[in-house]
């Protein structure tokens, strides 16, 4: 039986939203109906482990004040094990980082859930899967990179797919409550393709916040994710 089996997850990114009126890019995709975001992505760079900088803890703990949709804190950032915790502590709903950046994942996880969040691995475009299947029970989520971490407006990378078919396969047959997300390259070309390989989440930037209307483009996404997925096979 398919485990992708709830409404698609469209999650939108504000890396590609106007950093100065974050509160309005946040109320742009949270009027309740079809138009409201699953989860607002919030891209964290340190500019060691991304060659790119954004925005921290304050930003984050001012953004969980304005706005009530569920914040999905990426980290792209070295030390996670130092860092990752305090997102928890604040109120992120998930806090996802990167199994590159350190050597006890499953410490990190076991952190960010103590501190009343789900927690995330993400893996980039080159990092296999395989070495993390075994301690994927203690985490919420999955991120699949589908471009290079660091920056918004590039190109999907199809191959990546392969992960999330596999993963799709590994969760039925483990039973495992793991949720699938996807990020880098998603817009109305590619969503399709993504969501008959198995995803529950997709990550949306510029493909929503490039839109003339960001909360009708996350509803375009989500309907067509469920058609794609409706006629999967997957
Ligand atoms: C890239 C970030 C993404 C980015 C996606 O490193 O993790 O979340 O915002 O942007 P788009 O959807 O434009 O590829
Ligand atoms: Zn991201």
């Amino acid at each position: 039986m398919c485990t992708a089996g709830n409404a698609p997850m469209i999650a939108p990114s504000i890396l590609s939203a106007d950093f100065a009126n974050l509160a309005d890019e946040a109320a742009a995709v949270a009027k309740p109906g079809a138009t409201r975001a699953d989860w607002l992505h919030v891209d964290v760079m340190d500019n060691h482990f991304v060659p790119n900088l954004t925005l921290g803890l304050p930003i984050v703990e001012s953004l969980l004040k304005a706005t009530d949709i569920p914040l999905d804190c990426h980290l792209m950032i070295d030390n996670p094990d130092r860092w990752a915790p305090p997102y928890a502590e604040a109120g992120a709903h998930n806090v996802t980082f990167h199994a590159e950046a350190t050597d006890n994942p499953i410490a990190v996880a076991r952190d960010i859930r103590a501190a009343g969040a789900k927690a995330g691995l993400s893996i980039k475009p080159g990092t296999a899967l395989e070495p993390y299947l075994e301690i994927l029970r203690d985490f919420d989520t999955l991120l699949i990179m589908s471009v290079e971490p660091g920056f918004g407006g590039q190109k999907f990378m199809p191959e990546v797919l392969e992960k999330a078919r596999a993963i799709r396969k590994f969760i039925d047959a483990e039973d495992l409550t793991l949720l699938v997300e996807i990020d880098g390259g998603i817009n109305a070309d590619t969503i399709e393709e993504a969501a008959e390989a198995g995803i529950d989440c997709f990550v949306a930037g510029s493909a929503v916040y490039g839109a003339a209307d960001p909360g009708q483009a996350v509803a375009a996404l989500r309907e067509s994710a469920a058609t794609a997925r409706a006629h999967s096979d997957i």
